[in-house]
């Protein structure tokens, strides 16, 4: 069950941004559309732009296309709209806090919610520690009267360096328990269910391990590009972008030990560990295991579509890696010797994300034919889209003999009618203003990931001819990808955007 969020208010800054109206407006409507939002709560957006109450809640709710998907009724969104207000500041500016306090006490004052703020920082990186600190200059950080939480968006640091001096500089103005540091793939139902799916059951335990475990392999691609972030995106790639947050949080799962009880604190304990574990790779290991790719231009379905360098705000020299597959090891007793194969790419020919779990093989083949002479069982758990879950066995062919095909055996999130799935940004949200961490990233794990992390954007940056390969857009990636998995036949399984349809016809 669910615990009702408490009074408060939520302070979003960066609130004239993106974010703002593509998911976190949407995700605090289906909130407060489901009944989850107290009596007294109100939003206020923070930014520089300077907009009145009535110019904030014009642009995020009566003209935002996002939240049409919730169908709201007009007389919804007017009520909804009253809960928004707005003050423009320059956050970078100590003085203007002074502004922010009173106005904050007096809608405080006004909505009666106890003083409990939760400050959203969703701005440039690069804010956050003045922010922090300016909050904490104005005591925004003590629990006078009511709690003060600090939600932090995505990318925590550059590398570790930086990712640990932000947590030093953070600390200094709030606690670890006050900061929840948002990766929005803990969000999604489905990243959840790899969770329970594992500890739920007590089929997979005995069989969860280097004993019948060959392999085990993470795929994220997207078909979109770069879109309009190349600003931001030719400084960071694919491996800061999406496998050192979203990418290994699901190797964390997929991973860890069971928790002694599901609890915050508990639960990230067994992930840091986990990150613990992972073995760091020398340099002469990460040019064996680490492939780099970028999308060249190319044509797809009559389409001409633009390579990376051309982009917007892309260097056209870049050497920024728009796909990235790593092959690398766990080192402790339940994963010593099996291989994790995590890849994730832009311009790929589908979005799809899944997990998926290679048995070994029998220890003898007693089937002796062609068709699955070399196959195992698979376990793949889908994230997105098509979410749900998939098993192949080996199943008799009706007729004659003993001929063994895969067979599919599958759970889909669409067969359960009365399944909601919420959006990751509206489960978070709500854990964030309950005051439950479980599903945020904590500092310590945070920097774990990137010691794993940063030996291999070290060894790109000194090695000016570590290659990056060229993939035309639209296709799976650099092939030398395929050399990375060892094993005879074994190649990545290339989803469809259908779970099942992984035979002839395959959906893109
Ligand atoms: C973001 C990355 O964190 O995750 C994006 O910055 C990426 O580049 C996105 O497209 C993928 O998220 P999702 O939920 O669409 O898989």
């Amino acid at each position: 069950m669910q615990k009702k969020i408490k009074n408060q208010l939520l302070i979003i800054f960066g609130a004239s941004g993106d974010l703002t109206k593509r998911k976190l407006i949407p995700a605090i409507y289906n909130l407060y559309s489901r009944g989850f939002l107290p009596e007294n709560y109100g939003v206020v957006g923070v930014s520089r732009t300077k907009l009145s109450d009535e110019d904030f809640r014009k642009k995020v709710v009566f003209e935002n296309e996002h939240l049409k998907k919730s169908n709201p009724s007009p007389e919804d969104l007017e009520k909804f709209a009253q809960l928004l207000y707005y003050q423009p500041i320059d956050t970078a500016l100590p003085s203007d806090y002074g502004i922010l306090v009173e106005r904050l006490s007096e809608i405080n004052e006004r909505l009666d919610t106890g003083d409990h703020f939760t400050f959203y920082l969703s701005t440039p990186p690069s804010l956050y520690e003045i922010i922090a600190k300016n909050l904490s200059a104005y005591e925004l950080n003590k629990p006078n009267g009511g709690w003060k939480r600090l939600i932090i968006e995505k990318p925590f640091g550059y590398d570790l360096d930086s990712a640990q001096k932000l947590n030093t500089e953070l600390l200094k103005c709030f606690d670890e328990e006050q900061i929840y540091r948002i990766d929005h793939y803990l969000g999604k139902e489905t990243v959840q269910n790899l969770f329970v799916m594992r500890f739920a059951n007590s089929i997979f335990e005995p069989l969860w391990n280097r004993n019948f475990i060959h392999r085990v392999e993470i795929t994220s691609s997207e078909s979109v590009g770069v879109e309009k972030r190349g600003g931001y995106y030719d400084k960071s790639g694919a491996l800061r972008d999406m496998v050192q947050n979203h990418l290994l949080q699901l190797v964390s799962l997929v991973a860890m030990e069971p928790p002694t009880k599901v609890d915050a604190e508990e639960i990230r304990n067994e992930k840091l560990k986990l990150f613990r574990s992972i073995r760091k790779m020398s340099p002469a290991a990460i040019r064996k295991n680490v492939i780099r790719g970028q999308y060249l231009s190319s044509n797809i379905l009559g389409e001409e579509v633009k390579g990376y360098r051309e982009e917007e705000g892309v260097d056209p020299d870049s050497r920024t890696e728009t796909y990235v597959a790593l092959k690398f090891f766990i080192d402790n007793w339940r994963w010593a010797g099996v291989p994790f194969y995590v890849r994730t790419g832009k311009k790929l020919p589908t979005r799809v994300s899944e997990v998926v779990i290679h048995f070994k093989p029998t220890h003898l083949p007693l089937f002796q034919n062609s068709t699955v002479m070399n196959s195992q069982n698979m376990l793949i758990l889908r994230i997105q889209p098509n979410e749900g879950i998939l098993l192949k066995v080996g199943l008799k062919v009706p007729g004659a003999g003993f001929e063994v095909k895969n067979a599919n055996v599958d759970f889909l999130y669409s067969d359960m009618s009365d399944a909601y799935l919420p959006e990751a940004y509206e489960r978070l949200l709500l854990d964030g203003m309950q005051g439950d961490a479980t599903l945020y990233a904590r500092g310590d794990s945070v920097e774990a990931a990137w010691e794993f992390i940063t030996p291999i954007l070290k060894a790109w940056e000194e090695d000016p001819d570590f290659p990056i390969f060229g993939y035309p857009a639209g296709t799976w990636g650099p092939e030398n990808a395929d050399d990375l998995i060892d094993g005879e036949n074994m190649i990545w399984r290339y989803p469809c955007a259908n779970l099942t349809n992984d035979g002839l016809y395959c959906e893109l």
